[in-house]
């Protein structure tokens, strides 16, 4: 056991399995104390079980470590305030949130419904700001904190995902706003952009399609299938960093996101202007259309015209 840690106290939500077990395992090699929490439903949001948050409360005892499960839905806005709360009543305090819970309902924009549409939005970017908010409540108070908020490098922009990429874009943006927010009372926000071999990714289409690909064969494969390297990125490779970010080395790293998988620890570049024109006074349309060809010209597009 390490001592990064020691005497923190740390909420995870999605605990129970995947990346989110690896961050909780980490926290807690670390020396804190950890509430795992996790509804322990099926990868698309369904049902719900103790079993998975159980689990990893249990292997981090057998290692020594102190842990407690918690079972609530951060989608719901009062549930979230119970999370934060089981931290307060069994351990005393809040050091450290990592919010992670996730899941997918994967659908081409055109064919998606507004049932997919609103529970991935409701679990991914309303269960991160229901689980910051309060978390804000105390570390204000306190004058300390971290927040660590998981987004996907899916958002940059996965077709099949828009649902899923909307949401973990607005979590960037999240943690941008909180990071302005709360950093002047020594608290910290940043982002992830994990990576791992999970339920998750590693879908049976996704698995097929490796497979394939293994004996040679040319795959147009769903999304995930075009890394042949998922399958060797441990989910238990995303923790230390995310022990590092929680820890108070990291006390200046505010606002940021970051690139973290099985042998790369990256960070993103913040959105900047490239190419502008300018004008005193007011545009008109034939502005437009003289100067923006200036300003948009060899911008490469992503998903250029094809024969029908
Ligand atoms: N695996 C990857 O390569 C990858 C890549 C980019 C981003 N992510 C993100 O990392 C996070 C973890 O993904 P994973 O691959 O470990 O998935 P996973 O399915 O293995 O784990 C997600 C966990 O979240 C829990 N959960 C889901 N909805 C919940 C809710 N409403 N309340 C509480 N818990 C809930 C699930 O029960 C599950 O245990 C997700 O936010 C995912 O979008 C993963």
């Amino acid at each position: 056991m390490g001592e990064h840690l020691k005497d923190k106290v740390a909420i995870v939500t999605g605990a129970g399995r995947g990346i989110g077990r690896g961050i909780a395992l980490s926290l807690a090699d670390e020396g804190a104390k950890v509430v795992v929490e996790d509804l322990g439903g099926e990868v698309d949001g369904t049902g719900a079980a103790k079993g998975p948050a159980d689990d990893v409360v249990n292997e981090n005892k057998a290692k020594g470590g102190t842990a407690i499960s918690c079972y609530e839905d951060v989608s719901d806005y009062e549930s979230a305030e119970r999370i934060i709360k089981s931290a307060i009543d069994n351990f005393g305090k809040l050091d450290i949130l990592v919010n992670v819970a996730g899941i997918l309902r994967d659908r081409m924009i055109f064919n998606m419904t507004e049932e997919e549409w609103d529970r991935v939005l409701k679990v991914h970017l309303y269960g991160t700001f229901n689980c910051t908010k309060f978390a804000t409540v105390l570390m204000r108070q306190q004058r300390s904190g971290r927040i660590i908020n998981t987004s996907s490098s899916s958002g940059l922009g996965s077709p099949g995902q828009p649902n899923y990429g909307a949401a973990k874009e607005g979590i960037v943006g999240l943690t941008r706003s909180v990071a302005r927010a709360v950093g002047k009372y020594g608290v910290t926000c940043n982002a992830i952009r994990p990576g791992g071999a999970t339920r998750m990714t590693l879908s049976p289409e996704v698995l097929a399609a490796l497979e394939k690909r293994k004996t040679g064969e040319f795959v147009a494969g769903p999304a995930g299938a075009e890394t042949l390297e998922l399958e060797s990125m441990r989910p238990e490779d995303v923790g230390p960093f995310v022990a590092w970010l929680a820890s108070d080395d990291a006390w200046n790293v505010n606002g940021y996101d970051f690139e973290i998988h099985s042998g790369v620890v990256g960070v993103y570049s913040q959105p900047t202007i490239i190419r502008s024109v300018h004008k005193v006074g007011s545009w008109t349309v034939d502005d437009m259309f003289q100067l923006c060809p200036l300003i948009t010209k060899d911008l490469p597009n992503p998903a250029p015209p094809q024969p029908k």
